[in-house]
């Protein structure tokens, strides 16, 4: 039987809300927290807990959906594979280093792939009440109202974000203060908030031109990348190909030519291991 996505939409717009309380409320202490791959890539009992909340809630109105989530993730090789079944990508909290420090500039990020597309993209930052959403082929929203992209394509006029990432990784600091230096001298202005998904929803916006990081993973970039596009942009892979979404490297741009002329400064690097 065919799958109601306007329901899927109200039932984790509905969740978010909920979740959302959990971030909300406790912005306003420090958190404590745990180590994962290194020293700043952290978790909170705050994503452990909004992830179950998320999750419980869709699988008592969808039992037979399946997840990827930040939280949920093993590790293990395959154990993030993509099917054709409904799957909800999550990030419980995109920015868990902005959390923990309560710098309000951290996000639940949800979206809902079938057959591999995603139908549905949820970026929620409850601290500041900034709620982006999208449904494939119905535009992008910003608290309810419709957004576009900049129009922007000149890349001397561009306001660029990106990330130092999560990682200490010698090879990859290199390449990430390489690419730096030499997009300071070509952007209008370059910034870096600490949230990939809100990095990318403020492209959606026309607040930020465009967006690149190496490193990301799937489920802080599958909603906001339908966000961006549903409001007329582009999200590519850095090197000027096809975006994929295991592949842990974005670029996403008001215009394809700011796009190409971002990726041609760029020097690429290539983050393993994959998602998937
Ligand atoms: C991270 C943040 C960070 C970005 C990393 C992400 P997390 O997500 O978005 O800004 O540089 O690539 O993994 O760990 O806070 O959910």
């Amino acid at each position: 039987d065919s799958l109601d996505l306007g329901k899927c939409f109200e039932v984790i717009n509905n969740l978010v809300t909920e979740a959302g309380q959990l971030i909300a409320c406790n912005n306003e202490t420090r958190q404590e927290f745990e180590l994962k791959s290194g020293d700043i890539d952290l978790v909170t009992q705050t994503d452990k807990d909004v992830e179950k909340l998320l999750m419980n809630g869709i699988t008592k109105h969808f039992p037979d959906h399946k997840f990827i989530g930040e939280e949920e993730s093993s590790g293990e090789a395959g154990a993030n594979k993509l099917t054709d079944c409904p799957t909800w990508i999550i990030d419980p909290v995109d920015g868990t280093m902005n959390f923990v420090h309560a710098f309000p500039h951290s996000c639940i990020s949800v979206g809902l792939k079938v057959n591999k597309v995603t139908e549905i993209g949820i970026v929620y930052n409850p601290i500041l009440e900034q709620r982006f959403t999208a449904r494939r082929g119905q535009g992008a929203f910003y608290n309810g109202k419709r957004i576009q992209v900049s129009g922007q394509k000149d890349i001397k006029k561009a306001l660029v974000t990106s990330e130092f990432g999560t990682t200490r990784d010698v090879e990859k600091m290199k390449v990430v203060n390489e690419n730096f230096a030499k997009m300071a001298k070509e952007v209008h202005a370059l910034r870096v908030l600490g949230s990939a998904a809100l990095n990318m929803a403020m492209v959606a916006l026309g607040a930020a031109d465009a967006n690149y990081e190496f490193g990301i993973h799937a489920w802080d970039v599958c909603a906001a990348d339908l966000i961006v596009r549903e409001a007329g942009g582009v999200v590519i892979d850095p090197a000027g190909g096809e975006f994929d979404i295991m592949s842990r490297r974005v670029l996403a741009a008001a215009t394809p030519e700011l796009a190409m002329a971002i990726s041609k400064v760029l020097t690429q690097y290539n983050p393993m291991p994959r998602d998937d």
